[in-house]
């Protein structure tokens, strides 16, 4: 069949049907190769039409795993991302010195494994560490071809390219082109099964009740409702207190369940609440909102409010000073951010929001996400109390809320952490301002003007890393002015 014959809505009824079977959604690359693989397909098939073609496909379901086969991407190394493998081991370390069950097996499932080496070299991370030989991994990937392949535990040059000579050789046995997993107790320690993550109960019973759950490199695939029904799987799949890993490219699943976020060295992971925290209401509030509530949530901030505090925080959010360590991601979140591409922002951040949680949270508020953010902004508050930074970003999110005088209250605790936090100041004043308390704002923005006169002229605020003195000083001035007409 010739490529150019496929009309728009026959690629689109192609792409439903491989959407429903496996969760993808279609980015240019992804859909050149479906309209390649078809091309192949329909030509072994004698099929004339792209419609004949795919009448084969939905009858014929090992035709259709076959084609799918040609659309997987089974791109991974031995120790990919090996310190979020690490942290893992040590949240599981702690979890059960916590539970009193250091004696009991681990039991952890690799989602989409593909060819091995993620399950692999987390048992090898295990077996070296307290936990010897006491887990059980269950690693399962939809593709046969790439279980057939982990089964076989041999691998290429490509698979070993993170290892050093010293690992390979303790690891690995040479053969004349391949390495063969020679530690025989991490090859028992993993089973794998043939599942896809987008069916229910693609696990039998004995894999439930979980300790951890690694599923890396994978969501990233997925179009959104299939994220939340795989995040539901996964938290159903995790006993109270359980773990779940995605990797650092992988869509942030705030949002999607009751998972708890915690911000980890290393990046984020989900946490299932502990039975007796789940229940209660107040543990509750910390956990990432249910998908129920994200309709909600859609309609941008900029558009959907106008109020003064909404439009003072957009106009002058940018003040607030960034406490990120990888200057190269938030220079490229900076630019995203500039340019209002909101939602890249938050795929780069999300997954290590302590690079700069002001960008995060701000494009979260940009894109109306504000349960998001204030979900953030409280875990920062809570994990780094003594960050006046961290108070005035929950303010923020309380103000974009018309939560002022909530916000004045948290803005005064960043005023008692840092009493020279001059953004403190300001936006003191405004909140005061919308909450009617017209003394204490024009108060707020004195105290910010006097603050500015004790700096050089050409001085860049602490905490404004873009306003001279003077500009800042301008905007103070302009809303004091409106302050005092009121
Ligand atoms: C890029 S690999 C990631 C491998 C490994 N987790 C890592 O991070 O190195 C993605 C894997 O997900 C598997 N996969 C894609 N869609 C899937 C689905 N619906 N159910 C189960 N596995 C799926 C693919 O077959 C592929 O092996």
């Amino acid at each position: 069949m010739q490529l150019q014959v496929l009309k728009k809505d026959e690629l689109n009824s192609l792409k439903d049907l491989i959407s429903g079977f496996t969760g993808f959604t279609f980015n240019a690359s992804r859909e050149y190769s479906l309209i390649q693989a078809m091309s192949s397909f329909s030509k072994e098939h004698n099929c004339s039409t792209p419609h004949q073609f795919e009448r084969l496909l939905r009858s014929n379901d090992e035709l259709m795993r076959r084609f799918t086969e040609c659309l997987l991407v089974h791109e991974t190394y031995f120790f990919r991302e090996k310190e979020s493998l690490e942290q893992l081991i040590t949240l599981l370390q702690r979890n059960r010195l916590a539970e009193g069950t250091c004696d009991q097996p681990a039991l952890i499932w690799s989602a989409g494994c593909s060819t091995g080496e993620e399950p692999y070299s987390l048992a090898l991370l295990l077996l070296d560490s307290s936990f010897k030989s006491n887990f059980t991994i269950v690693a399962s990937d939809i593709s046969q071809q790439a279980l057939n392949q982990a089964s076989l535990a041999q691998y290429s040059e490509w698979s070993m390219r993170s290892l050093s000579a010293e690992k390979r050789a303790k690891y690995f046995e040479k053969g004349l082109k391949t390495y063969r997993l020679k530690d025989e107790t991490a090859r028992q320690r993993v089973t794998f099964v043939n599942a896809n993550l987008t069916e229910e109960n693609q696990l039998s019973s004995e894999w439930s009740a979980l300790d951890a759950i690694i599923c890396r490199n994978v969501l990233i695939y997925f179009e959104q409702n299939v994220i939340a029904k795989v995040a539901q799987t996964f938290f159903n799949q995790l006993k109270p207190g359980g773990i779940l890993l995605t990797g650092a490219s992988d869509p942030p699943l705030v949002g999607y369940t009751n998972f708890e976020v915690e911000y980890t060295k290393t990046g984020i992971v989900y946490r299932k609440p502990a039975e007796r925290t789940f229940a209660s209401g107040a543990r509750k509030s910390q956990s990432a909102p249910a998908a129920s509530s994200r309709k909600s949530l859609s309609k941008p901030i900029a558009a959907s409010r106008k109020s003064a505090s909404a439009r003072a925080s957009q106009a002058h959010l940018h003040v607030v000073k960034e406490t990120e360590k990888n200057t190269t991601i938030v220079e490229k979140a900076t630019k995203l951010y500039t340019a209002g591409h909101w939602s890249e922002v938050v795929s780069l951040l999300a997954p290590q929001p302590a690079t700069s949680r002001s960008l995060l949270i701000r494009s979260l508020l940009n894109l109306g996400r504000i349960e998001e953010a204030t979900l953030l902004a409280e875990a920062a508050c809570k994990t780094e109390s003594l960050d006046a930074t961290n108070h005035l970003l929950l303010a923020l999110v309380l103000m974009s809320q018309q939560r002022q005088k909530d916000a004045a209250a948290i803005i005064k605790k960043a005023i008692f952490l840092d009493r020279n936090y001059i953004v403190g100041h300001f936006l003191l004043g405004i909140s005061s301002f919308c909450a009617r308390d017209r003394e204490q704002a024009a108060k707020s923005m004195k105290n910010a003007q006097s603050l500015l006169k004790a700096l050089p002229h050409d001085a860049t605020i602490p905490l404004a890393e873009d306003d001279t003195r003077d500009q800042f000083a301008a905007n103070v001035q302009r809303y004091l002015s409106i302050i005092e007409q009121q």
